[in-house]
């Protein structure tokens, strides 16, 4: 048996439409922190059926995972892929699970298919004789079934841009405190792959591609003068920006209820009155991410004191030990 585990990302700057389909390759840059708590595990079994076969990884740290038909044929699609790289004819058991809520808008695909490349290139590797590539060539694959889960291989920042991945470290800004506010943990009814084809019949697709890059750049001047207001400032912008495309797009939906409304609207409130807060972001999905500098703590406690915190959970990424929940 071959195991591998990943981290999430999360993007401040947000991969959101494709310029080219079949190679994931996006028609922008983009930039992630790695959520090193939030992982994936893939676990490969050699068997003797006639296919490969999913089913959910069973491990008491790990929630079960409940993949649906087209969810399994694209992650084992994705395993025939680096079977066929390598040339492996054989069939194996494929076990995932992830251990924080997927399909609900923190970046389980990103983690998910980074783990199943890593282990399913280890795994074919030693079937085959080859030898193992390196971390750049083994991203690459893992692009191919999930653009966001390149960037899962590089920490603390990964930048994604049209000269490949790597990682960036912004001084202060290293050992951001993570939380996750679980406004719900339902599987969403749009999936990310669904919402980059959608975005490109909205009117304000028209010029995406160059306000994130004009965001990207303003960003990474933002976070290297360590200016945290203009990071929370643009980080709000982008989201914002990609939830637009969103509800613009010839299918509206959006993930944003009521319940991430109000919340998104105490951020903003406590943000006024204390020109101070956390750096907010939402993915392709209701949840919402926030994040704060080490130095922040009274801050965070008081956010945390008036957050109506019995109306949902709280993924808190520090109190993940050991990458387990
Ligand atoms: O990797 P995909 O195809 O699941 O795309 C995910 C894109 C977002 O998570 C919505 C944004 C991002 O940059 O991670």
């Amino acid at each position: 048996m071959w195991s591998a585990i990943a981290p999430s990302n999360i993007a401040f700057i947000k991969y959101m439409g494709k310029s080219d389909v079949a190679s994931n390759l996006p028609t922008n840059s983009s930039l992630s922190f790695t959520t090193k708590n939030l992982i994936s595990k893939v676990n490969i079994i050699p068997h003797k059926g006639d296919i490969d076969i999913w089913r959910p990884l069973d491990d008491e740290n790990f929630f079960t995972l409940d993949l649906n038909e087209f969810e399994q044929a694209k992650y084992l699609s994705h395993f025939s892929r680096i079977k066929e790289l390598f040339g492996v004819r054989d069939n194996f058991i494929v076990e995932s699970s992830n251990n924080f809520p997927s399909s609900t808008g923190i970046a389980s695909s990103a983690s998910s298919f980074a783990a199943l490349t890593k282990a399913g290139v280890w795994a074919m590797c030693e079937v085959s004789g080859a030898d193992v590539p390196d971390d750049g060539y083994i991203c690459e694959i893992s692009r191919l079934g999930s653009g966001s889960s390149c960037r899962s291989f590089f920490q603390p920042w990964a930048l994604w841009n049209s000269a490949g991945v790597k990682e960036l470290g912004f001084d202060g800004f290293n050992f951001l405190n993570h939380q996750l506010l679980i406004i719900s943990s339902e599987k969403k009814l749009v999936s990310s792959s669904q919402a980059h084809q959608l975005v490109k019949t909205s009117l304000l697709f028209q010029g995406r591609p160059e306000r994130a890059k004009l965001r990207l750049e303003r960003l990474i001047g933002a976070m290297k003068k360590q200016d945290w207001k203009e990071t929370f400032n643009l980080c709000w912008a982008e989201f914002m920006d990609m939830h637009a495309l969103f509800v613009t797009c010839n299918k509206p939906f959006s993930y944003i209820s009521s319940k991430s409304m109000a919340v998104l609207n105490f951020v903003l409130g406590f943000w006024s009155a204390n020109d101070d807060g956390p750096v907010v972001t939402m993915d392709a999905g209701e949840n919402i991410h926030i994040f704060w500098r080490p130095n922040q703590a009274d801050v965070k406690k008081e956010f945390f004191s008036r957050l109506p915190i019995e109306d949902f959970g709280v993924i808190d990424n520090e109190k993940i030990s050991g990458s387990v929940r």
